[in-house]
Order: structure tokens, then sequence, then C-alpha cells
């Protein structure tokens, strides 16, 4: 049994930079990364239990709210949520609260991490990798602090009505883009995304990565091929690829149901 449990969905490491920072700030958690097959047993006796995800289109990654919607929270626990984004929250925090009443939640802006839309840079203040880097350790270690504590927040997450309207529109677009991945003869077959893909949607056919069309849009398999051998149309070739600077890709891939941090 675990006192403090943290479920992140991550496809670069922002998010799961963020939770190996706020586990840190509070005395430990276990980790589980929210992908296929990712299951827990028993939270009744976890004292703290959250959330650290990012904001896609406007809201959360389904597999997020999907994944949270099967689990059964002791009511005595203290939930918290953290949404890392480029720029704004957007209603993902919003839509957790409502299926699982947090008691504190913050917002953590960091390198953009959808390529196709724009270069990693464009994030909200405008900082370089390592700034925004230490800004995003400074602002998990405050909200660490309070969580460690027990704050509860008495203001509702952000329900913004252009967010609200704009993942409306997201699954279409997402669709589109899933439609426009193609790997290239760069592809050496090591199958590094067949094993990020928090869906198994890749496989490894005739020495080469085919991606299907069941994609979450981590973008964890484009953005950490070591190949460069994946690509959203002709933009993302012409971009620079983007990971956080603390997590590399078998931080996600070895990833057991249960890291300790
Ligand atoms: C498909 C996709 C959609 C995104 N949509 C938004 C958005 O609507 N607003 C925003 O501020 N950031 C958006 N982002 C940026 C990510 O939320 C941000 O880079 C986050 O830190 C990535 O976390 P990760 O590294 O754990 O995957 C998007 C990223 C992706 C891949």
């Amino acid at each position: 049994m675990d006192k403090n449990v943290i479920f992140y969905f991550s496809g670069t490491g922002n998010c799961l930079d963020i939770a190996r920072n706020i586990a840190k700030g509070i005395g430990g958690a276990r980790l589980i990364r929210i992908r296929d097959g990712a299951t827990v047993s028993n939270l009744s006796t976890a004292e703290k239990v959250g959330f650290v995800f990012p904001c896609y289109g406007g809201g959360a990654p389904e597999d997020v709210l999907k994944f949270a919607g099967r689990l059964k929270i002791n009511p005595r626990s203290y939930t918290f949520g953290i949404t890392s984004c480029s720029a704004y929250a957007g209603t993902g925090l919003a839509k957790l609260n409502m299926m699982i009443p947090l008691k504190y939640w913050g917002v953590i802006t960091h390198h953009c991490s959808c390529i196709w839309l724009f270069p990693h840079k464009l994030m909200m203040p405008l900082l370089t990798i390592g700034e925004a880097q230490v800004r995003s350790e400074e602002l998990a270690q405050n909200m660490a602090k309070d969580i460690a504590k027990g704050v509860v927040k008495s203001k509702k997450p952000p329900m913004n009505l252009f967010n609200v309207f704009e993942n409306m529109l997201w699954p279409a677009i997402a669709k589109k883009k899933v439609e426009a991945f193609s790997v290239s003869d760069k592809c050496i077959a090591c199958g590094q995304c067949v094993k990020l893909c928090p869906r198994g949607n890749i496989k490894v056919e005739n020495g080469r990565a085919v991606i299907g069309k069941n994609c979450s849009q981590c973008l964890g398999c484009l953005q950490f091929c070591p190949e460069s051998a994946i690509s959203i149309g002709s933009i993302t070739d012409r971009r620079e690829h983007y990971h956080n600077p603390h997590v590399i890709a078998s931080d996600l891939v070895d990833c057991r149901i249960g890291d300790h941090v």
C-alpha cells in the first residue's frame, strides 16, 4: 500500500519530470504512467493521490479522463491535479475536478511538444529550454510544499469558454494529424517508438515502424525517434525536435507500474 500515488501522462517528458519533482517534494510517491495496461489495485489507503498531465487541444488527453473514471479513490484522500501546457491550462483540470474533486491544482507552462503546431520554444512566457526547466522545477517545488501541507484551494480550476469550444473541435483536428503520420526509410526498426507508445499503436513490420490510427497525439514516438524518421507532414522535419532535458526515452519506456521516487 502506498502513502502517496501520482498518475502521470507524458509524451515528451515534461509531466514525468514534474511528477518526479512533486514526488520528491512530498517525501516520495509511487509514480504510475497512464498507458494501456496501467492498473491500480488498491488506492484505499493512499493519503495523497495526484494527476500530472499535459493540455492537448484545450483539454486533457482523452486517456487521462478515461483512466481517472476507472479509479476508486478514498474520499478522505488528499487529491491534486497539475497540468503542464505551453501557454494555457485548458479545461482538463476542471473536467478532472468534476470526476474527482481536487483539493489542490496547479499549472506549469513549459516548452511545447506539439511540433506540427508550433516550434517548441513558443511557450508562455518565452524562455529557453534551460530557463523553462528551472522555472518548472521551482513551481513544482512550491506546489509540492503546498501539497505536503495539505493546502486546499478554494478557487476551482479554470473552464474558459474558448477552450471548451477548442476542445470540442480537437478530436477532428487530431484525427487529421493521425492520418498524416509517415515513417521514412531512415527508420532502423529499433522499436523504441513501439515501446514508448502509451496505446500500443505502433508495430514494426518489414523493417519499418507502422503507426496505426489509435493515436493519443502524445508525439513521444516522433520527438524521441533517434533517426528523426517519423513525420507529420513536412513541417515537422523542418522543426527541431523536443523532449524534456531531464527525461530520456527509456525513462518512459521502462517505467514500471509503480516506480518509486
Ligand atoms: C497534440 C498536442 C496538443 C497540445 N495542445 C496544447 C494546448 O491546447 N495548449 C497548450 O498550452 N499547450 C498544448 N500542448 C503543449 C503541451 O501541453 C506541453 O508541451 C506539455 O508540457 C507537454 O507535456 P509532456 O512533455 O509531458 O508530454 C499540446 C501538445 C500536444 C502534443
